[in-house]
Protein backbone atom coordinates (compact mmCIF):
# COMPACT_ATOMS: atom_id res chain seq x y z
CA UNK A 1 0.00 0.00 0.00
CA UNK A 2 0.73 3.79 -0.30
CA UNK A 3 1.38 5.60 2.93
CA UNK A 4 0.94 9.00 2.99
CA UNK A 5 1.84 11.19 6.21
CA UNK A 6 -2.09 12.64 6.53
CA UNK A 7 -3.38 9.28 7.33
CA UNK A 8 -2.27 7.39 10.10
CA UNK A 9 -1.00 4.32 8.37
CA UNK A 10 -0.23 0.93 10.25
CA UNK A 11 0.41 -1.00 7.44
CA UNK A 12 4.01 -1.00 5.26
CA UNK A 13 4.76 -3.31 2.51
CA UNK A 14 8.23 -3.95 3.42
CA UNK A 15 8.74 -6.43 0.47
CA UNK A 16 7.56 -3.81 -2.08
CA UNK A 17 9.82 -1.27 -0.71
CA UNK A 18 12.89 -3.42 -0.09
CA UNK A 19 14.47 -6.50 -1.98
CA UNK A 20 14.25 -9.76 0.22
CA UNK A 21 17.33 -10.68 1.86
CA UNK A 22 19.71 -8.36 -0.23
CA UNK A 23 21.96 -5.44 0.69
CA UNK A 24 23.27 -3.04 -1.22
CA UNK A 25 26.68 -2.93 -2.34
CA UNK A 26 28.06 -0.78 -4.96
CA UNK A 27 24.66 0.33 -5.97
CA UNK A 28 23.68 -3.47 -6.64
CA UNK A 29 21.46 -5.73 -4.36
CA UNK A 30 23.14 -8.76 -3.79
CA UNK A 31 22.99 -11.58 -1.03
CA UNK A 32 25.90 -12.43 1.44
CA UNK A 33 28.59 -14.46 -0.28
CA UNK A 34 27.02 -17.13 2.67
CA UNK A 35 23.35 -17.54 1.47
CA UNK A 36 22.58 -16.90 4.88
CA UNK A 37 19.75 -14.43 5.72
CA UNK A 38 18.69 -13.15 9.64
CA UNK A 39 15.06 -12.69 9.92
CA UNK A 40 14.06 -8.97 11.46
CA UNK A 41 10.81 -9.05 13.91
CA UNK A 42 8.58 -6.29 14.75
CA UNK A 43 9.29 -6.06 18.67
CA UNK A 44 5.86 -5.69 19.73
CA UNK A 45 4.36 -8.98 17.63
CA UNK A 46 7.23 -10.96 16.90
CA UNK A 47 5.76 -11.04 13.02
CA UNK A 48 8.84 -11.18 10.47
CA UNK A 49 9.04 -7.97 8.59
CA UNK A 50 11.57 -9.44 6.06
CA UNK A 51 14.53 -10.94 6.11
CA UNK A 52 18.49 -9.28 5.81
CA UNK A 53 21.59 -10.97 4.72
CA UNK A 54 23.63 -12.34 7.15
CA UNK A 55 26.99 -10.62 5.65
CA UNK A 56 30.73 -11.46 6.88
CA UNK A 57 34.31 -10.04 6.40
CA UNK A 58 33.89 -11.20 2.38
CA UNK A 59 30.76 -9.08 2.06
CA UNK A 60 32.39 -6.29 3.82
CA UNK A 61 35.43 -6.59 1.68
CA UNK A 62 33.41 -6.35 -1.37
CA UNK A 63 31.59 -3.28 0.08
CA UNK A 64 35.00 -1.52 1.28
CA UNK A 65 36.00 -2.58 -2.37
CA UNK A 66 33.37 -0.99 -4.28
CA UNK A 67 33.47 2.47 -2.18
CA UNK A 68 37.11 2.42 -2.72
CA UNK A 69 36.07 2.15 -6.65
CA UNK A 70 33.83 5.28 -5.87
CA UNK A 71 36.43 6.92 -4.08
CA UNK A 72 38.37 8.82 -6.82
CA UNK A 73 35.40 10.78 -8.64
CA UNK A 74 33.44 11.44 -5.10
CA UNK A 75 36.54 13.32 -4.18
CA UNK A 76 36.67 15.21 -7.79
CA UNK A 77 33.08 15.95 -7.47
CA UNK A 78 32.79 19.45 -6.88
CA UNK A 79 31.54 20.27 -3.34
CA UNK A 80 28.84 22.66 -5.28
CA UNK A 81 27.46 18.96 -7.32
CA UNK A 82 28.31 17.10 -3.84
CA UNK A 83 25.80 19.76 -2.18
CA UNK A 84 22.95 19.22 -4.52
CA UNK A 85 22.80 15.94 -4.89
CA UNK A 86 22.52 15.91 -0.74
CA UNK A 87 19.49 18.66 -1.07
CA UNK A 88 18.50 16.21 -3.87
CA UNK A 89 18.50 13.33 -1.59
CA UNK A 90 16.43 15.49 1.54
CA UNK A 91 13.93 15.79 -1.54
CA UNK A 92 13.45 11.73 -1.81
CA UNK A 93 13.61 11.50 1.90
CA UNK A 94 10.71 14.21 2.41
CA UNK A 95 9.11 12.51 -0.16
CA UNK A 96 9.08 9.10 1.39
CA UNK A 97 8.95 10.85 5.33
CA UNK A 98 6.03 8.51 5.87
CA UNK A 99 7.59 5.12 4.88
CA UNK A 100 11.03 5.91 6.55
CA UNK A 101 8.85 6.95 9.83
CA UNK A 102 6.71 3.69 9.32
CA UNK A 103 9.63 1.39 9.09
CA UNK A 104 11.66 2.70 12.00
CA UNK A 105 8.24 2.18 13.77
CA UNK A 106 7.76 -1.47 12.93
CA UNK A 107 11.33 -2.62 13.22
CA UNK A 108 11.82 -0.91 16.42
CA UNK A 109 8.36 -0.75 17.70
CA UNK A 110 8.62 2.76 18.99
CA UNK A 111 5.05 4.87 18.43
CA UNK A 112 5.09 7.09 15.38
CA UNK A 113 7.18 10.66 16.01
CA UNK A 114 5.45 11.84 12.69
CA UNK A 115 7.21 12.15 9.38
CA UNK A 116 10.95 11.33 9.10
CA UNK A 117 13.09 14.68 9.61
CA UNK A 118 16.01 13.11 8.06
CA UNK A 119 15.39 15.33 5.22
CA UNK A 120 16.29 18.75 7.90
CA UNK A 121 19.20 16.70 8.86
CA UNK A 122 20.35 16.50 5.01
CA UNK A 123 20.10 20.01 4.19
CA UNK A 124 21.90 20.91 7.39
CA UNK A 125 24.88 19.25 5.97
CA UNK A 126 24.22 19.68 2.33
CA UNK A 127 24.98 23.77 3.29
CA UNK A 128 27.78 23.13 4.42
CA UNK A 129 29.85 20.61 1.38
CA UNK A 130 31.13 23.69 -0.40
CA UNK A 131 32.56 25.72 2.69
CA UNK A 132 35.45 23.30 3.48
CA UNK A 133 38.06 25.61 3.77
CA UNK A 134 41.80 25.32 4.48
CA UNK A 135 43.82 28.31 5.64
CA UNK A 136 46.54 30.07 4.06
CA UNK A 137 49.82 30.02 6.71
CA UNK A 138 52.32 33.27 7.64
CA UNK A 139 55.97 32.04 5.79
CA UNK A 140 59.46 33.16 6.96
CA UNK A 141 59.64 34.82 3.19
CA UNK A 142 57.89 36.28 0.50
CA UNK A 143 59.00 33.93 -2.03
CA UNK A 144 56.86 31.52 -0.51
CA UNK A 145 53.01 31.08 0.04
CA UNK A 146 52.17 28.50 2.52
CA UNK A 147 48.20 26.76 3.16
CA UNK A 148 46.31 24.08 4.37
CA UNK A 149 43.55 22.05 2.74
CA UNK A 150 40.80 19.69 4.17
CA UNK A 151 41.00 16.31 2.40
CA UNK A 152 38.71 13.39 2.52
CA UNK A 153 39.63 10.16 4.24
CA UNK A 154 38.90 7.87 1.66
CA UNK A 155 36.29 4.74 2.69
CA UNK A 156 34.61 5.46 6.40
CA UNK A 157 33.20 3.23 8.32
CA UNK A 158 30.15 3.64 10.16
CA UNK A 159 28.70 1.20 12.36
CA UNK A 160 24.86 1.73 13.42
CA UNK A 161 22.48 0.67 16.77
CA UNK A 162 19.17 0.13 16.34
CA UNK A 163 17.25 2.32 18.83
CA UNK A 164 17.18 5.88 16.10
CA UNK A 165 18.87 3.55 12.78
CA UNK A 166 17.45 6.53 10.64
CA UNK A 167 18.55 9.63 12.09
CA UNK A 168 22.19 8.17 13.46
CA UNK A 169 22.95 6.87 10.01
CA UNK A 170 21.59 10.23 8.81
CA UNK A 171 24.29 12.25 11.08
CA UNK A 172 27.63 9.71 10.04
CA UNK A 173 26.60 9.33 6.27
CA UNK A 174 25.89 12.99 5.63
CA UNK A 175 28.81 14.39 6.35
CA UNK A 176 30.95 11.74 5.51
CA UNK A 177 29.94 12.08 1.77
CA UNK A 178 29.35 15.77 1.93
CA UNK A 179 33.20 16.26 2.71
CA UNK A 180 33.62 13.77 -0.11
CA UNK A 181 34.43 10.27 1.51
CA UNK A 182 32.56 6.83 0.72
CA UNK A 183 31.03 4.93 3.19
CA UNK A 184 29.88 1.39 3.97
CA UNK A 185 27.29 1.16 7.18
CA UNK A 186 26.47 -1.85 9.00
CA UNK A 187 23.10 -0.73 10.86
CA UNK A 188 22.12 -3.58 13.73
CA UNK A 189 20.89 -6.84 13.17
CA UNK A 190 17.93 -6.37 15.04
CA UNK A 191 16.81 -3.01 13.34
CA UNK A 192 18.75 -2.88 9.75
CA UNK A 193 15.58 -2.38 7.35
CA UNK A 194 15.65 1.62 7.92
CA UNK A 195 19.53 1.64 6.70
CA UNK A 196 18.38 -0.67 3.62
CA UNK A 197 15.77 2.24 2.98
CA UNK A 198 18.23 5.22 3.66
CA UNK A 199 21.14 3.52 1.33
CA UNK A 200 18.21 3.02 -1.65
CA UNK A 201 16.97 6.64 -1.49
CA UNK A 202 20.26 7.92 -1.89
CA UNK A 203 20.72 5.99 -5.42
CA UNK A 204 17.12 7.12 -6.25
CA UNK A 205 18.42 10.66 -5.27
CA UNK A 206 21.19 10.67 -7.77
CA UNK A 207 24.33 9.82 -5.56
CA UNK A 208 26.74 7.20 -7.66
CA UNK A 209 27.14 3.90 -6.75
CA UNK A 210 28.91 2.74 -3.91
CA UNK A 211 29.47 6.20 -2.45
CA UNK A 212 26.74 4.75 -0.08
CA UNK A 213 26.66 1.21 0.92
CA UNK A 214 24.84 -0.66 3.81
CA UNK A 215 26.20 -3.83 4.31
CA UNK A 216 23.82 -6.11 7.31
CA UNK A 217 25.06 -8.99 9.45
CA UNK A 218 25.76 -9.58 13.08
CA UNK A 219 28.20 -7.54 14.93
CA UNK A 220 31.07 -9.95 15.40
CA UNK A 221 30.75 -11.50 11.60
CA UNK A 222 30.51 -8.13 9.63
CA UNK A 223 30.63 -5.52 12.17
CA UNK A 224 34.26 -6.63 13.28
CA UNK A 225 35.67 -7.04 9.89
CA UNK A 226 34.73 -2.92 9.06
CA UNK A 227 37.62 -1.84 11.22
CA UNK A 228 40.23 -4.28 10.51
CA UNK A 229 39.67 -3.94 6.45
CA UNK A 230 43.00 -2.28 5.36
CA UNK A 231 40.71 -0.09 3.26
CA UNK A 232 38.85 1.55 5.55
CA UNK A 233 40.35 5.03 7.09
CA UNK A 234 38.44 6.18 9.42
CA UNK A 235 35.04 4.44 11.84
CA UNK A 236 32.37 5.68 13.45
CA UNK A 237 30.51 3.57 15.97
CA UNK A 238 27.59 4.37 18.23
CA UNK A 239 26.44 1.16 20.58
CA UNK A 240 27.70 -0.27 24.10
CA UNK A 241 30.87 0.87 25.65
CA UNK A 242 31.88 -3.24 25.15
CA UNK A 243 31.20 -3.29 21.56
CA UNK A 244 33.13 0.65 21.39
CA UNK A 245 35.80 -0.75 23.25
CA UNK A 246 36.12 -3.33 20.81
CA UNK A 247 35.59 -1.41 17.74
CA UNK A 248 38.55 0.89 19.10
CA UNK A 249 41.12 -1.98 19.68
CA UNK A 250 40.17 -2.80 16.22
CA UNK A 251 40.93 0.50 14.97
CA UNK A 252 44.16 0.45 17.58
CA UNK A 253 45.46 -2.48 15.22
CA UNK A 254 44.49 -0.68 11.56
CA UNK A 255 45.87 2.54 13.27
CA UNK A 256 42.92 5.10 11.88
CA UNK A 257 40.71 7.59 13.96
CA UNK A 258 37.46 7.13 14.80
CA UNK A 259 34.76 8.72 17.13
CA UNK A 260 32.48 7.21 19.50
CA UNK A 261 29.11 7.50 21.23
CA UNK A 262 28.39 5.23 23.99
CA UNK A 263 25.43 6.07 26.06
CA UNK A 264 24.74 7.91 29.19
CA UNK A 265 23.18 7.93 32.79
CA UNK A 266 22.19 11.42 32.20
CA UNK A 267 21.18 12.94 35.50
CA UNK A 268 17.58 15.50 35.74
CA UNK A 269 18.71 17.74 38.57
CA UNK A 270 15.79 19.04 40.09
CA UNK A 271 16.63 22.30 42.41
CA UNK A 272 13.97 23.28 44.97
CA UNK A 273 12.98 26.01 43.17
CA UNK A 274 11.87 24.46 40.10
CA UNK A 275 8.59 24.81 38.30
CA UNK A 276 7.48 20.74 38.94
CA UNK A 277 4.59 21.28 35.93
CA UNK A 278 7.11 21.78 33.61
CA UNK A 279 9.15 19.57 34.66
CA UNK A 280 7.21 16.18 35.50
CA UNK A 281 6.15 15.89 31.74
CA UNK A 282 9.78 16.24 30.52
CA UNK A 283 10.90 14.29 33.12
CA UNK A 284 8.44 11.27 32.14
CA UNK A 285 9.41 11.34 28.41
CA UNK A 286 12.69 11.88 28.74
CA UNK A 287 12.99 8.02 30.02
CA UNK A 288 9.79 6.63 28.44
CA UNK A 289 10.83 8.00 24.71
CA UNK A 290 11.69 5.28 22.69
CA UNK A 291 10.73 3.12 25.71
CA UNK A 292 14.04 4.92 27.35
CA UNK A 293 15.97 3.23 24.86
CA UNK A 294 18.01 6.93 24.10
CA UNK A 295 21.51 7.37 24.72
CA UNK A 296 20.44 10.80 25.77
CA UNK A 297 17.70 8.86 28.31
CA UNK A 298 17.41 11.28 31.76
CA UNK A 299 17.60 7.92 33.61
CA UNK A 300 18.56 9.25 36.93
CA UNK A 301 16.26 12.05 38.77
CA UNK A 302 18.57 13.33 41.03
CA UNK A 303 15.98 15.93 43.15
CA UNK A 304 16.73 18.28 46.35
CA UNK A 305 15.44 15.97 49.81
CA UNK A 306 12.36 18.28 50.48
CA UNK A 307 10.66 18.43 47.20
CA UNK A 308 11.59 13.91 47.19
CA UNK A 309 8.27 12.60 48.44
CA UNK A 310 5.56 14.78 46.50
CA UNK A 311 7.74 14.47 43.14
CA UNK A 312 7.81 10.80 43.44
CA UNK A 313 4.56 10.95 44.04
CA UNK A 314 3.43 13.24 41.02
CA UNK A 315 5.90 10.60 39.20
CA UNK A 316 4.53 7.81 39.65
CA UNK A 317 0.80 9.13 39.14
CA UNK A 318 1.58 10.24 35.40
CA UNK A 319 4.03 6.83 34.34
CA UNK A 320 0.61 4.73 35.30
CA UNK A 321 -0.88 6.80 32.80
CA UNK A 322 1.92 6.44 30.09
CA UNK A 323 0.25 4.06 27.29
CA UNK A 324 1.81 1.13 26.44
CA UNK A 325 1.39 -1.09 23.75
CA UNK A 326 2.16 -2.03 19.75
CA UNK A 327 3.25 1.09 18.11
CA UNK A 328 0.05 1.27 15.82
CA UNK A 329 -2.10 1.56 18.71
CA UNK A 330 -2.12 5.81 20.24
CA UNK A 331 0.65 4.71 22.54
CA UNK A 332 3.60 6.55 24.42
CA UNK A 333 5.70 3.72 24.59
CA UNK A 334 6.46 0.68 22.43
CA UNK A 335 8.01 -2.77 23.59
CA UNK A 336 11.63 -3.07 23.93
CA UNK A 337 13.72 -4.08 21.13
CA UNK A 338 14.20 -7.85 21.42
CA UNK A 339 13.93 -10.58 23.94
CA UNK A 340 17.51 -10.10 25.34
CA UNK A 341 16.99 -6.26 26.12
CA UNK A 342 14.05 -6.72 27.47
CA UNK A 343 15.79 -9.75 29.86
CA UNK A 344 18.65 -7.09 30.40
CA UNK A 345 16.04 -4.15 31.65
CA UNK A 346 13.90 -7.22 33.76
CA UNK A 347 17.46 -8.16 34.81
CA UNK A 348 18.30 -4.41 36.32
CA UNK A 349 15.06 -4.03 37.87
CA UNK A 350 16.12 -7.40 40.33
CA UNK A 351 19.59 -5.94 40.57
CA UNK A 352 17.68 -2.35 42.19
CA UNK A 353 15.11 -4.81 44.35
CA UNK A 354 18.29 -6.95 45.90
CA UNK A 355 20.44 -4.03 46.33
CA UNK A 356 17.75 -1.97 48.76
CA UNK A 357 16.05 0.53 46.29
CA UNK A 358 12.46 1.08 46.68
CA UNK A 359 10.12 0.01 43.60
CA UNK A 360 7.65 2.66 43.75
CA UNK A 361 5.67 2.01 40.30
CA UNK A 362 6.20 -0.91 37.59
CA UNK A 363 9.21 -3.19 37.69
CA UNK A 364 7.47 -6.07 35.05
CA UNK A 365 6.14 -6.97 32.55
CA UNK A 366 2.28 -6.18 31.71
CA UNK A 367 -0.20 -8.18 31.60
CA UNK A 368 -3.06 -8.71 28.89
CA UNK A 369 -3.52 -10.16 25.38
CA UNK A 370 -1.99 -7.75 23.51
CA UNK A 371 1.24 -7.45 25.26
CA UNK A 372 2.11 -11.18 24.86
CA UNK A 373 3.96 -11.36 21.61
CA UNK A 374 5.78 -7.84 22.42
CA UNK A 375 9.23 -7.35 24.91
CA UNK A 376 7.47 -4.97 27.24
CA UNK A 377 8.55 -3.76 30.06
CA UNK A 378 6.22 -1.16 32.06
CA UNK A 379 7.72 2.33 33.23
CA UNK A 380 9.07 1.87 36.24
CA UNK A 381 10.55 4.11 39.30
CA UNK A 382 13.01 3.21 42.08
CA UNK A 383 13.27 5.64 45.22
CA UNK A 384 15.80 5.27 47.85
CA UNK A 385 18.30 5.00 45.14
CA UNK A 386 22.03 5.54 46.46
CA UNK A 387 24.41 6.54 44.33
CA UNK A 388 26.70 3.31 44.48
CA UNK A 389 23.86 0.89 43.03
CA UNK A 390 23.86 -0.27 39.94
CA UNK A 391 20.90 0.95 38.76
CA UNK A 392 22.38 4.47 39.17
CA UNK A 393 25.78 3.40 37.83
CA UNK A 394 25.04 1.94 34.66
CA UNK A 395 22.89 2.19 31.98
CA UNK A 396 19.85 -0.15 31.67
CA UNK A 397 18.13 0.55 28.20
CA UNK A 398 15.20 0.70 29.28
CA UNK A 399 12.33 2.81 30.85
CA UNK A 400 13.23 2.66 34.56
CA UNK A 401 14.06 5.90 36.27
CA UNK A 402 16.35 5.96 39.68
CA UNK A 403 15.69 9.01 42.18
CA UNK A 404 18.48 9.93 44.39
CA UNK A 405 18.08 12.81 46.75
CA UNK A 406 20.91 15.61 47.98
CA UNK A 407 20.94 18.27 50.58
CA UNK A 408 22.71 20.92 49.07
CA UNK A 409 24.32 21.64 45.53
CA UNK A 410 27.57 19.99 46.05
CA UNK A 411 25.79 16.84 46.75
CA UNK A 412 23.91 17.52 43.49
CA UNK A 413 26.91 18.03 41.58
CA UNK A 414 28.89 15.04 43.55
CA UNK A 415 25.81 12.53 42.77
CA UNK A 416 25.46 14.23 38.93
CA UNK A 417 28.62 13.84 38.21
CA UNK A 418 29.45 10.58 39.73
CA UNK A 419 29.00 8.18 37.15
CA UNK A 420 31.34 7.03 34.44
CA UNK A 421 29.24 8.67 31.56
CA UNK A 422 28.86 12.58 30.65
CA UNK A 423 26.40 12.32 27.49
CA UNK A 424 23.58 15.03 28.60
CA UNK A 425 22.16 16.05 31.66
CA UNK A 426 19.25 18.34 32.75
CA UNK A 427 18.62 20.94 35.26
CA UNK A 428 15.65 22.36 36.53
CA UNK A 429 15.43 25.24 38.06
CA UNK A 430 13.99 29.13 38.18
CA UNK A 431 17.11 30.65 39.49
CA UNK A 432 19.35 31.88 36.72
CA UNK A 433 22.57 31.76 38.85
CA UNK A 434 22.37 28.53 40.23
CA UNK A 435 21.72 27.16 36.61
CA UNK A 436 24.81 28.97 35.56
CA UNK A 437 26.77 27.78 38.05
CA UNK A 438 25.44 24.30 37.26
CA UNK A 439 25.95 23.93 33.94
CA UNK A 440 29.46 24.94 33.88
CA UNK A 441 30.26 22.45 36.70
CA UNK A 442 28.38 19.80 35.06
CA UNK A 443 30.47 16.63 33.26
CA UNK A 444 28.63 16.31 30.23
CA UNK A 445 28.54 16.74 26.57
CA UNK A 446 25.07 18.56 26.41
CA UNK A 447 23.55 20.38 29.42
CA UNK A 448 19.47 20.95 29.46
CA UNK A 449 17.97 24.35 31.47
CA UNK A 450 14.42 23.35 32.22
CA UNK A 451 14.54 21.19 29.08
CA UNK A 452 15.98 17.43 28.61
CA UNK A 453 16.27 17.27 24.65
CA UNK A 454 18.26 19.74 22.54
CA UNK A 455 15.17 19.67 19.70
CA UNK A 456 14.49 22.56 18.44
CA UNK A 457 18.10 23.85 18.43
CA UNK A 458 19.79 23.60 14.73
CA UNK A 459 23.25 22.29 15.20
CA UNK A 460 23.31 21.42 18.70
CA UNK A 461 26.68 19.21 18.82
CA UNK A 462 25.95 15.84 20.09
CA UNK A 463 28.50 13.96 22.05
CA UNK A 464 29.82 12.39 25.23
CA UNK A 465 32.29 13.66 28.28
CA UNK A 466 33.87 10.59 30.23
CA UNK A 467 33.49 7.43 29.01
CA UNK A 468 30.17 8.54 27.04
CA UNK A 469 32.80 8.99 24.33
CA UNK A 470 34.63 11.26 22.09
CA UNK A 471 33.57 13.44 18.73
CA UNK A 472 30.61 15.09 17.63
CA UNK A 473 28.01 14.89 16.00
CA UNK A 474 25.08 16.82 14.31
CA UNK A 475 27.02 20.23 13.85
CA UNK A 476 28.44 22.73 12.01
CA UNK A 477 32.17 21.52 12.36
CA UNK A 478 31.21 17.10 12.13
CA UNK A 479 32.16 17.78 8.67
CA UNK A 480 35.71 18.62 9.59
CA UNK A 481 35.64 15.29 11.87
CA UNK A 482 35.72 13.82 7.97
CA UNK A 483 38.48 15.59 6.66
CA UNK A 484 42.10 15.61 7.16
CA UNK A 485 44.21 18.54 7.10
CA UNK A 486 47.32 18.63 4.46
CA UNK A 487 49.82 21.44 4.22
CA UNK A 488 51.27 22.53 0.97
CA UNK A 489 54.28 24.97 0.84
CA UNK A 490 55.44 26.50 -2.35
CA UNK A 491 58.62 27.76 -3.08
CA UNK A 492 58.19 30.53 -5.83
CA UNK A 493 62.25 31.03 -5.78
CA UNK A 494 63.51 27.37 -6.13
P1 LIG B 1 26.08 -3.20 20.60
O1 LIG B 1 26.97 -2.08 20.96
O2 LIG B 1 26.63 -4.57 20.71
O3 LIG B 1 25.53 -2.99 19.10
C1 LIG B 1 25.69 -1.80 18.35
C2 LIG B 1 26.19 -2.13 16.97
O4 LIG B 1 27.48 -2.74 17.07
C3 LIG B 1 25.33 -3.10 16.17
O5 LIG B 1 25.32 -2.72 14.80
C4 LIG B 1 26.08 -4.41 16.31
O6 LIG B 1 25.83 -5.32 15.26
C5 LIG B 1 27.50 -3.94 16.29
N1 LIG B 1 28.47 -4.87 16.90
C6 LIG B 1 28.26 -5.77 17.89
N2 LIG B 1 29.40 -6.43 18.17
C7 LIG B 1 30.35 -5.95 17.34
C8 LIG B 1 31.74 -6.21 17.16
N3 LIG B 1 32.38 -7.15 17.87
N4 LIG B 1 32.42 -5.49 16.24
C9 LIG B 1 31.80 -4.54 15.51
N5 LIG B 1 30.49 -4.25 15.64
C10 LIG B 1 29.77 -4.94 16.54
O7 LIG B 1 24.78 -3.04 21.50
P2 LIG B 1 23.64 -4.12 21.85
O8 LIG B 1 24.28 -5.41 22.23
O9 LIG B 1 22.67 -4.16 20.75
O10 LIG B 1 22.96 -3.43 23.13
C11 LIG B 1 23.51 -3.61 24.43
C12 LIG B 1 23.53 -2.31 25.18
O11 LIG B 1 24.30 -1.34 24.51
C13 LIG B 1 22.18 -1.61 25.35
O12 LIG B 1 21.45 -2.13 26.41
C14 LIG B 1 22.62 -0.19 25.63
O13 LIG B 1 22.95 0.00 26.98
C15 LIG B 1 23.85 -0.04 24.79
N6 LIG B 1 23.52 0.66 23.53
C16 LIG B 1 23.72 2.00 23.48
C17 LIG B 1 23.36 2.70 22.36
C18 LIG B 1 23.55 4.16 22.27
O14 LIG B 1 22.90 4.82 21.47
N7 LIG B 1 24.46 4.73 23.00
C19 LIG B 1 22.70 2.04 21.22
C20 LIG B 1 22.57 0.61 21.35
C21 LIG B 1 22.95 -0.03 22.49
MG1 LIG C 1 25.83 -6.75 21.31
Amino acid sequence: MTVTGSEAPTQLDVAALLPDGAHLIGGEWVPAHGGETIEVCNPATQEVLGRIPRGTAADVDDAVKAAADAFPAWRDTSPGVRAQLLYRFADVCRAHAAELDLLECLEVGHPSWGPSRIADQLIYVAGMADKVTGHTLPTASPNMIGMTLREPYGVVGSIIPWNTPGPLMAADVAPAIAAGNTIVVKPAEDAPLTCLLLGKLALEAGIPPGVVNVVTGYGPEAGAALPLHPLVRRMSFTGSPETGTRVMEACARSLIPLHVELGGKSPQVVLRDADLDKAIPAIVRGITFNTGQVCAAGSRLVVDASLRAPLVEALAEAFSKVRMGPWHERVEMGPLISKKQQDRVLGYIEVGKEQGARLVTGGGKPSGAKFDKGFFVEPTIFDEVRPDMRIAQEEIFGPVLSVLTYEDEEEALAIANGTSYGLVSSIWTSDVGRAVRLARRIEAGQVGINTTWSGGVIGSPHGGYKRSGFGRVMHAETILEYTQLKSVVINGNP
